[in-house]
């Protein structure tokens, strides 16, 4: 069955833009993405998406459809009413380039600054050996697609411009979690370990654990409770246990 889906599109680049109606042919167990490539194919040659997998996998084609940050590759029209008007935006949190595609270099950086795996020095290739609990805990991370959804929700750099050089956002907290808990990395060795990092290089006391990345996860990465809070924890562990800050001193 085939019906006329009410889309309200925005168009604009970084200068500003325009919400704008269209009228668009839907067909049964078609996703939101195949009305944007409808549209871009018909009335609005030049409208500007970015994707690439079309399967949830790519984490491309991010935006905001009535508001919540999803997926349109992932979001059913079939979960809409027929005559219901379904808004895409761009992605809130980062500067617009054109229509639904944004400029989500913010997010590059800030991986940048998170420090890769430190093995011990005496550990020879080969010579790597983990807890099978140990690498299924780093596994749930690493299902991230980078959809960047998590740090576009995220309210500490969305409602706070000012705030994104200090905090990395969800997912590259979630990133120095994985490091932190990795029974093989060792650099707080040799250096300031990644607790500490987490907490003065890249904001984790603005985290106030609203959950709303976790809500936006495509993936269903318990951010919160299994990345975001044990790191908080382990960073309150170091900095208020009495011991260590008379050590420190
Ligand atoms: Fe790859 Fe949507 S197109 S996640």
């Amino acid at each position: 069955m085939s019906y006329l889906a009410h889309l309200r599109v925005w168009h604009g680049d970084a200068d500003g833009g325009e919400l704008r109606d269209h009228v668009v042919e839907a067909a049964e167990g078609e996703v939101v993405l195949d009305l944007v490539h409808r549209l871009q194919a018909t009335e609005c040659p030049d409208l500007a998406v970015r994707w690439n997998c079309k399967a949830g996998k790519c984490g491309s084609c991010s935006a905001e459809i009535n508001g919540k940050p999803k997926l349109m590759c992932m979001t059913r029209m079939s979960t809409f009413a027929t005559d219901e008007v379904i808004t895409v935006t761009p992605m809130r949190t980062f500067p617009v380039i054109k229509d639904l595609v944004c400029d989500v270099s913010f997010n590059y950086v800030k991986a940048r600054e998170v420090p890769a795996f430190e093995p011990p020095a005496d550990l020879e290739p080969g010579e790597y050996r983990m807890q099978q609990v140990d690498v299924q805990r780093s596994q749930e991370f690493r299902k991230c697609i980078e959809c960047f959804l998590c740090q576009d929700v995220c309210h500490v750099i969305r409602d706070h411009e000012d705030n994104k050089e200090a905090f990395s956002g969800p997912r590259f907290l979630m990133r120095v979690a994985e490091l932190e808990m990795h029974p093989l990395d060792a650099r707080g060795e040799t250096r300031a370990d990644r607790p500490d990092e987490a907490r003065e290089e890249h904001g984790l006391g603005l985290c106030n654990i609203t959950r709303c990345c976790t809500d936006v996860c495509p993936e269903h990465i318990q951010i919160t409770d299994n990345a975001l809070i044990p790191l908080k924890e382990r960073a309150a562990d170091r900095y208020y246990d009495p011991l260590l800050r008379l050590f420190r001193r």
